[in-house]
């Protein structure tokens, strides 16, 4: 995967994309992140990449000159192409996206769809806004990373290249430890002898507790279910957990989840139904 970022402030990215699997990633090759900076696309002394809004109003915006000839040399496909690509299963290579809070919320799924990617150029938003040609002309995508407003696309940039890059396989170490994380929509694939390790997918509830040694800490002891060694019980405990964080903290997320027969008595028990 080769990750391109469109940004005004290169230097930030020199943080947060060094540390654990996004530089263990990078070491390994699976992904290529390169860092361009808006301001060497500009032509003027002053380096300008915003200029004021027409029709007035407050702020700045990002022009849309800059952003254009920064992709240009980067060989993609036509827009209308990637998002042709986009409709046939299988079929997408590249994403041009546009970071902003005016964008569509970004998921695991939408990761998961990205992970599929050779390509990904990430232009981060700043200011007040980006000069609306680029969302319509040349990103094929807009995401959002929340309903609240940074102060630039970076930080989302970092966001959604950590969490596609540890989906790339390889990345993390024990690939199943990916597929059972919260947001995690495809199940488990449960089979009966199977051990806990492998049978707990959260199949989109939120992720089961973790714990590890000490088995007691200052008064507080792990869960006995845990200990006991019955997987078919650390099963059961775990998916009654997830239900039961995800009622609690996460409501939204039962309508779009598939319950089983168990699953409804469990949350008929805690809502008291
Ligand atoms: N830029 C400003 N706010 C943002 C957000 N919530 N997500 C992505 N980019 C942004």
């Amino acid at each position: 995967m080769k990750a391109d970022i469109v940004t005004i402030f290169p230097d930030f990215f020199r943080g947060p994309l060094d540390y654990g699997i996004t530089r263990r990633a990078a070491e390994m090759g699976l992904v290529k992140i390169e860092v361009h900076d808006l301001r060497q696309f500009t032509h003027d002394r002053h380096r300008t990449v915003d200029d004021r809004p027409f029709g007035g109003g407050e702020g700045m915006v990002l022009k849309p000159e800059p952003i254009f000839e920064c992709l240009e040399p980067l060989g993609l496909a036509s827009r209308e192409q990637r998002l042709m690509d986009r409709k046939t299963p299988g079929a997408a290579t590249e994403s041009v996206i546009l970071l902003s809070a005016q964008g569509e919320r970004f998921t695991q799924k939408i990761a998961a769809e990205l992970a599929a990617l050779d390509r990904m150029v990430l232009i981060c938003g700043r200011y007040e806004g980006v000069d609306e040609r680029v969302a319509e002309f040349l990103a094929d995508r807009e995401l959002s990373i929340g309903d609240y407003v940074l102060s630039g696309g970076e930080l989302a940039a970092a966001v959604v290249i950590e969490s596609v890059t540890r989906l790339l396989p390889g990345a993390v170490g024990n690939e199943a430890s990916t597929r059972q994380e919260s947001f995690t929509a495809h199940g488990d694939g449960a089979t009966p002898d199977a051990g806990p390790d492998s049978t707990c997918g959260s199949g989109g509830l939120l992720d089961y507790p973790h714990y590890t040694r000490p088995a007691e800490f200052r008064g507080m002891a792990v869960p006995e279910v845990l200990i006991n060694g019955n997987h078919l019980e650390i099963r059961r405990w775990r998916r009654e957990q997830a239900l039961e964080k995800t009622l609690r903290n996460r409501p939204d997320l039962l309508e779009s989840v598939e319950l089983s027969i168990d699953d409804q008595e469990i949350l008929d028990r805690l809502t008291g139904g």
